[in-house]
């Protein structure tokens, strides 16, 4: 990051779109957390801390980096993947276990290509930080809204 270089994920994407319900939620989920963490949108200071934390799980004890090869056509198998990062996540809970699935630590794939030495063959797709959570630290009251499901579901045949 200090490097200034822009994110370049193996499996490149776009951010959610302006003026999108779905970018409102994460604005809203974004507002929240900072005003937990206590970060003010003016404080560049802070706001690059909180950035740094996250480039390292948020200091969890340890990373689940999730890829897939490099000949797989994809969307396809983001769908298998995203099934896996859920099952290891409820998992991870049952055992009492807390998980932050976390894109933002696979925005530079070389580091953990080269960290843990992952072949150039696979394409990081998302990664998962994982440990005991810590309930005082402020970030984890975050509880993000959730639409109701009469408004994402449509039943046919049921009347
Ligand atoms: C594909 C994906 C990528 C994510 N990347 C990040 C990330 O880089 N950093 C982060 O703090 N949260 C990230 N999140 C959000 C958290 O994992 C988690 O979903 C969020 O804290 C809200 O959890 P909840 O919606 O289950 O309450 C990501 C979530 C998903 C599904």
């Amino acid at each position: 990051m200090k490097s200034k270089a822009l994110p370049h994920p193996d499996l490149p994407g776009k951010g959610l779109p302006r003026d999108s319900v779905y970018r409102k939620r994460q604005i809203e989920v974004a507002k929240q957390l900072f005003g937990l963490m206590d970060i003010s949108r003016e404080d560049l200071e802070k706001r690059d801390r909180w950035m740094e934390l996250g480039f390292r799980y948020f200091n969890a004890p340890a990373a689940i980096v999730i890829s897939m090869d490099r000949s797989l056509h994809y969307p396809r198998p983001i769908f298998d993947i995203g099934s896996v990062t859920q099952n290891i996540c409820l998992t991870a809970l049952h055992y009492g276990l807390g998980t932050c699935i976390a894109n933002q630590g696979i925005t530079y794939p070389e580091v953990l290509h080269e960290f843990a030495g992952i072949p150039e063959s696979k394409r990081i797709v998302i990664s998962i930080a994982i440990g005991y959570p810590n309930w005082d630290f402020p970030a984890n009251k975050v509880v993000s809204n959730r639409e109701p499901i009469e408004n994402i579901t449509s039943w046919v045949g049921f009347e």
